[in-house]
């Protein structure tokens, strides 16, 4: 028998890949807090700008949005999640923060994104494409999305199948994935000049920080 300590912080961490309820919600607060740092991370390998137009796959609670327009006042972030619960907690923060420029958060799946084509400048997946039934389908999606020459960007802590186990233990259903395996995705959904970065962070359950982006080629409108 599990001890109860343990079997309650797997039924915490179990929520995310889908928060739900009480537990979700509260799954949802701690990521926007302990994602911070991934958050920042990310965007400074990303080619942003004032004014554009972004796409957050798996947006969660909403920390990274925040984040964006602390940096880009002006940008307009649309999000999308599987998830209720994430939607409904990143509306309320989004709202809560009174930014000037709010975009639309809505519910759906990253393999069938419901945006049009060629809509978006970036469009990013922090700490989701683990659950993503199909990774090559989400990353063609964004691809879709993107306006010829925009880019997308993966960030992951989890890289390494084997130093991630225990990891893996706690939040069952997840896929890790090396930085390699991803880049090799990104091509396969059709991206051009992609690049990994990476940042230890002396964790070794979370591999670091790693982010890999592409770039939609120029001449592609869908
Ligand atoms: C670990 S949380 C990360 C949330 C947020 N990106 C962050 O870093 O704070 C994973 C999120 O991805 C969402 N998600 C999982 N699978 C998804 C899918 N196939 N399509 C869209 N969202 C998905 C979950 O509902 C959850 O909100």
């Amino acid at each position: 028998m599990k001890a109860p300590g343990k079997h309650l912080l797997s039924k915490l961490f179990r929520n995310c890949a889908e928060p739900r309820g009480a537990l979700g919600r509260l799954m949802l607060r701690m990521m926007n807090r302990g994602h911070r740092r991934v958050y920042a991370w990310t965007f400074d390998h990303c080619p942003l700008a004032d004014g554009m137009r972004t796409l957050d796959v798996g947006c969660g609670g909403g920390g990274a949005i925040l984040e964006l327009a602390r940096r880009f006042p002006a940008i307009r972030a649309d999000a999308v999640d599987v998830s209720e619960e994430s939607v409904a907690m990143c509306r309320r923060r989004v709202a809560a923060a009174d930014i000037a420029n709010p975009g639309e958060i809505i519910r759906g799946e990253a393999g069938a994104l419901p945006m049009a084509d060629a809509t978006y400048d970036l469009a990013y997946a922090i700490e989701t494409v683990y659950f993503w039934p199909d990774l090559v389908a989400g990353l063609r999606e964004m691809l879709r999305v993107l306006k010829p020459g925009g880019a997308a960007a993966v960030a992951v802590e989890c890289a390494d199948p084997v130093a991630s186990q225990e990891w893996v233990d706690l939040v069952g259903r997840m896929e890790v994935r090396t930085p390699e395996q991803i880049a090799e995705a990104f091509r396969e959904a059709g991206f051009a000049d992609v690049a990994f970065f990476r940042q230890e962070t002396g964790r070794s359950a979370l591999c670091g920080l790693h982010c890999i982006v592409g770039r939609k080629p120029a001449g592609e409108a869908a």
